[in-house]
């Protein structure tokens, strides 16, 4: 590759740009609304411990990987792994790679927009003022009816759909950047605010001895699969995401800094959404095993009793919109990326064509909690069969792959240019990358399989 190549979407404008892009694909439902709910869900401490492990030890030597490959190449992540396998004298079937991480990121979108619908919803529910001074089951009840309505969940899903396919027609630096520079800050004020009422609920140290205290009993094979890809998901790691965002990512950006620095910022909010919401769960004395649901019937409690509640709860219902708008248009654009490059369509189309088929697709998802509800598979919903095998196989394998072309693959010389890192931290990272991440992911599928 020769060092003038640039990727004919455009270049982000500045370091902060693309930091604030990648901050805004990494958070976002994933850790204000699944993070929480799969915590409670398998147990807390133990859990949460195993994720953050998997974040420092895989996530980050993933990140800054896929992060490079996505520079050296420049292009959407088929032809970025088309090209850099021939550089590096490796297999052409490394694509396969990227159309993973396209399927993968239209069938994570697909539900994702759903439950943005969601929390777009809310946002009326929160001003119309449906949250004050109702109680535990009203509130409860109030999300029943609302997911229990396919046509409710449609017609939010498709609104939803429609404005990230507006953002991403617009192209990286009109869309992409300026939808996430107000956001973080926006986020940051309002988790602090609400972090400040759940420490004067009666239920914060069993909130936080939930969320913190080690009982390795609860813990299963499965639940650290969940916590894995969960590591994968909130970072936005293994489909090509990072990859494209990398390819617009100008040279002389330290490209392990900037993916240390929005793992930081992506971790801190998946666990101040935790200490949120888990003391008004033992407050209120729900259960924090709900599922998705979890922090629709627990938040709203928060903003119906406190003071100034009316007000946070729309802004913080129009902030978690935003923040999932600016991670989907990140699950969407390798795919519109392809389309532009290889099939020489234009953006507005490729935002078209690959919309309408995510839009479809979310109607799984949608008639999972109602009409469908009953049916399961292996004792999952459709929704939850679609999750697991997007965030807890197809991401960890496409991590996997990722880490294999990265430290075995790829001349060492070349990622030493790339990544300019001096060498204790160049050979540390070297040594994750070949070794610890792809070991981890293994043994981790070993374990679910029952081998272990
Ligand atoms: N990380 C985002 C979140 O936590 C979602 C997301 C963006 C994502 N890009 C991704 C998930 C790529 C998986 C893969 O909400």
């Amino acid at each position: 590759m020769t060092d003038t190549k640039k990727s004919i979407h455009g270049e982000w404008s500045s370091r902060s740009a693309f930091i604030l892009a990648a901050t805004g694909s990494a958070v976002g439902l994933g850790n204000i609304w699944k993070f929480p709910y799969i915590t409670g869900e398998n147990g807390g401490g133990a859990f949460v411990m195993v994720y953050l492990l998997c974040v420092a030890l895989i996530g980050i030597p993933i990140m800054i990987a896929e992060t490079m490959l996505g520079r050296r190449g420049r292009e959407n992540p088929v032809h970025t792994m088309q090209v850099l396998s021939v550089e590096a004298g490796a297999d052409n079937n490394w694509r396969y790679l990227g159309w993973l991480g396209m399927v993968a990121g239209l069938l994570i979108l697909s539900y994702y927009s759903v439950i943005a619908g969601w929390a777009s919803a809310y946002v009326f529910k929160a001003f119309s003022g449906s949250f004050f001074a109702a109680d535990v089951t009203a509130i409860e009840q109030l999300f029943r009816d609302f997911i229990g309505s396919p046509m409710q969940l449609i017609f939010w899903h498709t609104l939803f759909m429609a404005a990230t396919l507006l953002i991403v027609a617009r192209g990286v630096g009109n869309g992409l950047e300026k939808s996430v520079r107000f956001l973080m800050p926006a986020l940051f004020v309002l988790l602090a605010l609400l972090l400040i009422y759940a420490m004067t609920t009666s239920g914060y140290f069993q909130g936080i001895h939930f969320l913190f205290s080690l009982d390795f009993s609860k813990l299963s094979g499965n639940a650290i699969l969940i916590a894995m890809g969960q590591a994968f998901f909130s970072l936005g790691l293994g489909m090509g995401c990072v990859m494209v965002y990398g390819a617009y990512l100008p040279k002389d950006i330290s490209i392990a800094k900037a993916s240390i620095l929005i793992a930081a910022v992506d971790t801190l909010v998946a666990l101040l959404a935790g200490i949120i919401i888990f003391p008004i769960v033992f407050t209120h004395g729900l259960n924090p095993g709900s599922g998705p649901g979890l922090i629709f019937e627990t938040l709203p409690i928060a903003f119906g009793t406190m003071t100034g509640g009316w007000l946070f709860g729309v802004l913080f219902f129009v902030i978690l919109v935003f923040a999932a708008l600016s991670s989907a248009i990140a699950l969407i654009e390798p795919t519109v990326a392809w389309l532009v490059e290889s099939r020489g369509m234009s953006r507005e189309r490729a935002c078209l064509q690959s919309g309408l088929v995510t839009w479809l697709l979310g109607f799984v998802t949608i008639f999972s909690f109602n009409v469908w509800a009953d049916f399961k598979i292996f004792g999952l919903t459709l929704f939850d069969l679609l999750d697991y095998v997007t965030a807890n196989l197809m991401l960890p394998i496409g991590g996997l792959a990722i880490a294999v072309f990265a430290g075995w693959k790829m001349k060492r010389q070349h990622s030493e240019q790339e990544l300019g890192l001096p060498n204790p931290h160049y050979q540390i990272w070297q040594f994750l990358i070949k070794y610890i991440a792809p070991a981890a992911v293994f043994l981790v599928f070993l374990d679910v399989v029952g081998v272990l």
